[in-house]
């Protein structure tokens, strides 16, 4: 028995030591046949003897359960966010800050690292092994994506042991960023294309969308990458943040290679205009530069004001622009009718992909840019999704160039346009437009709606055009016709079952994402969370009067009216029929209500910090709430208690100055188990 033990050890450490070589050094030791030689032996040894699998073990990344959803999770330290600076003298003006908040004779260090152009996460680690990771969220509070984040692989499931660093390490948090290659996305998109999915605009949307996925064996399929900038142990008296980022390296994890010391501010603008450079040459994208005060000692004297640190700021590198030819001007009809101009290009690489055409926003944009088929014209690529024109090249044009008209009619269906008094838009007023339809569809399954993976743009059309598709509750009798479906060129069986379950899944999803996912006008997802919650049922919102509707908080008179239209149309009132009929949720579930007698929580106000052991943050709240007490999030003097766990941090503090009662864990569960006898 030993002996296997040793062996399963073993071969852990190896293959450890050789994903280390392959995804964060790039320099692989040994083949892949001789790699999954070692990880067929180790699965085996572990299935014989189950009771000797380690979470830590390289057969765990990836579990099978889904995510069901996405747990608030609070940075004791927040997430900051950086300011911009867009110019030399903006440096100027960070160092002299920088300067003014420190002792005169103090000798200032800068340290310079890219922006890469990604998704922040933040990685725990207890005793040396992964724990759980989060996204930045707000910077208090994230959303925990562990089993997403342990499917990485350049992400090391336990730490390597390494003599030389002078610090205990034991428990510590690691924070960086998660990005895609620019080829690795661009393959990406092409497979999802021809999956007949959605695809990205870019690497970053790219990576954020893959972090909420909920099952870890797609996310795992995707390639993700990471660089960690920043190293966070309160056991330990770290001195620099090189000496951070060293240590990061040496723990195991991956660090951007291009970091400079720099002894002056005309230093850092010189490594600043290098990296500007460096930038066309890189495999990721990266937005700009991150300039840090070196010292962690001098970082804490400065500290932060707001939400961002006095001792870093980041330096935005300009848009990429580059020239191209207008081939035309096509017209393109959405969701809600309105009818928006594209330019169509003559196709230019930039920044890493080819751009074939930009948005022109509206015709109120064209006439002030003047922008005409046959102009040569400036775009640029920000940091959005969307390329656009910058400005027409005057003396580029063509002498028989002629002025660009407004449309007359609906490009696609035909039908006369409409402009609304005091809107700059077009609109096609022909709800069977079947734009209009793959615009409604294709937003009532996206993300932030009914979420249907799988449901993206070329699949709708398809199945538009296919007449499978016409109104939003088409989508949940598909299952009637997957015979049909299959037998669709290109796709597949297991395609059309993983839609198909997609799709079921969706009818988890809560009232206020139907409300949204119903694309009724002004009504965005915030506007539908507020209305939910207001009303409670689709019911209820249906009976409603403009004035009721109305008096909902932060609810105007465009979105009521926009509501009580949509609600009376008949077609509108059939599909919501048949959509209740699928199953959809059009009302939230009551909250249960438990009637309890005299008992330590009722009445009182709680406020939850730090990490528990033996519940989630939800289980505790949930018990407090159940025995009639409640949660709030922040401490002042109507907080009754609070409940601190491990490394509780600046409630803790203020709880203890305001000489609010403290409850620990092992009081807390002798309360429940009171009130639970009682
Ligand atoms: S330091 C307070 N270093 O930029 C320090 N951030 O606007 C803040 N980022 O949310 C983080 N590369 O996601 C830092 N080398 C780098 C970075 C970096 C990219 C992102 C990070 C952060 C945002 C700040």
């Amino acid at each position: 028995m030993l002996s296997i033990e040793k062996r399963i050890e073993d071969l852990k450490e190896q293959i450890r030591e050789h994903d280390y070589k392959y995804y964060v050094l790039a320099q692989p030791a040994i083949s892949d046949e001789q790699y999954d030689k070692l990880l067929k032996e180790l699965e085996a040894l572990e299935k014989e003897h189950p009771e000797l699998i380690t979470t830590d073990s390289p057969t765990q990344r990836v579990g099978s359960d889904l995510t069901k959803d996405f747990k608030p999770v609070e940075h004791k330290i927040p997430m900051l966010s950086l300011s911009n600076t867009y110019s030399e003298e903006e440096l100027f003006d960070f160092d002299r800050r920088v300067k003014d908040g420190l002792d005169e004779n103090e000798k200032v260090e800068y340290l310079v690292e890219l922006k890469i152009d990604g998704a922040s996460v933040s990685i725990n680690y207890v005793n040396g092994l992964l724990k759980t990771a989060a996204t930045r969220g707000d910077g208090t509070i994230g959303e925990e994506i562990t089993n997403n984040v342990r499917t990485i692989k350049s992400v090391p499931l336990k730490i390597k042991k390494d003599k030389s660093i002078p610090y205990k390490l034991i428990d510590f948090e690691v924070r960086g960023e998660i990005f895609m290659n620019i080829a690795d996305f661009e393959k990406l998109n092409k497979e999802r294309e021809k999956k007949g999915e959605k695809t990205f605009a870019n690497p970053r949307n790219s990576t954020a969308g893959t972090l909420k996925l909920q099952d870890p064996r797609i996310v795992a399929r995707r390639p993700l990458n990471t660089f960690t900038y920043s190293l966070i142990s309160s056991g330990d008296e770290l001195k620099s943040q090189e000496e951070n980022l060293l240590i990061l390296r040496k723990l195991g994890f991956k660090v951007n290679e291009h970091f400079k010391k720099c002894k002056s501010i005309e230093e850092v603008i010189r490594v600043c205009k290098e990296f500007e450079i460096l930038r066309e040459k890189l495999k990721y994208e990266i937005d700009g530069a991150v300039i840090k005060v070196n010292s962690l000692n001098q970082q804490e004297i400065l500290g932060s004001i707001a939400k961002a640190p006095r001792w870093a700021v980041a330096f935005k590198f300009k848009s990429k622009q580059t020239f191209t030819i207008v081939k035309s001007i096509t017209w393109q009809v959405g969701r809600t009718g309105a009818v928006t101009p594209v330019a169509e290009l003559e196709p230019k690489l930039l920044a890493g992909s080819t751009i074939s055409r930009a948005t022109l926003h509206n015709f109120d944009e064209i006439g002030r840019k003047d922008i005409r088929v046959g102009d040569t014209v400036t775009i640029e690529k920000g940091g959005d999704v969307i390329p656009k024109v910058v400005e027409v090249i005057l003396k580029e044009r063509p002498a028989n160039s002629k002025k660009t008209k407004p449309p007359e009619k609906c490009p696609t269906c035909g039908s006369k346009l409409f402009k609304p008094e005091g809107e700059v838009a077009f609109y096609c007023e022909n709800s069977e437009c079947p734009d209009q339809i793959k615009g409604r569809l294709e937003h009532f399954a996206s993300r932030g709606a009914m979420d249907i993976e799988g449901l993206g743009e070329s699949l709708i059309d398809l199945f538009v055009e296919k007449g499978f598709l016409k109104t939003y509750s088409d989508i949940y009798k598909l299952k009637n016709f997957k015979n049909d479906l299959v037998a669709i060129e290109r796709l597949g069986e297991k395609s059309i079952s993983n839609l198909l379950e997609s799709i079921e899944r969706s009818k988890e999803k809560p009232f206020d994402k139907v409300l949204f996912a119903l694309g009724i006008r002004y009504v965005g997802s915030g506007a539908a969370k507020k209305l939910a919650a207001h009303f409670k049922s689709l019911d209820s919102l249906m009976s409603a009067t403009e004035e009721q509707i109305t008096e909902v908080y932060e609810i105007g008179e465009s979105i009521s009216k926009s509501v009580i239209k949509f609600f009376s149309d008949s077609h509108n009132k059939k599909i919501i029929e048949e959509l209740k009929k699928a199953g959809l949720k059009f009302s939230f579930t009551e909250a249960k209500t438990i009637i309890v007698g005299d008992n330590f929580f009722k009445g009182k106000s709680f406020v939850l910090t730090g990490t528990l052991t033996s519940f989630t943050r939800e289980q505790a709240e949930e018990k407090i709430t159940d025995y009639g007490g409640n949660v709030t999030s922040s401490v002042s003097k109507k907080t009754d208690y609070v409940l601190a766990g491990e490394k509780a941090g600046s409630k803790l503090d203020k709880a203890k100055t305001l000489g609010i009662k403290i409850l620990d864990e092992i009081e807390f569960q002798k309360k429940i188990i009171e009130a639970e006898l009682k």
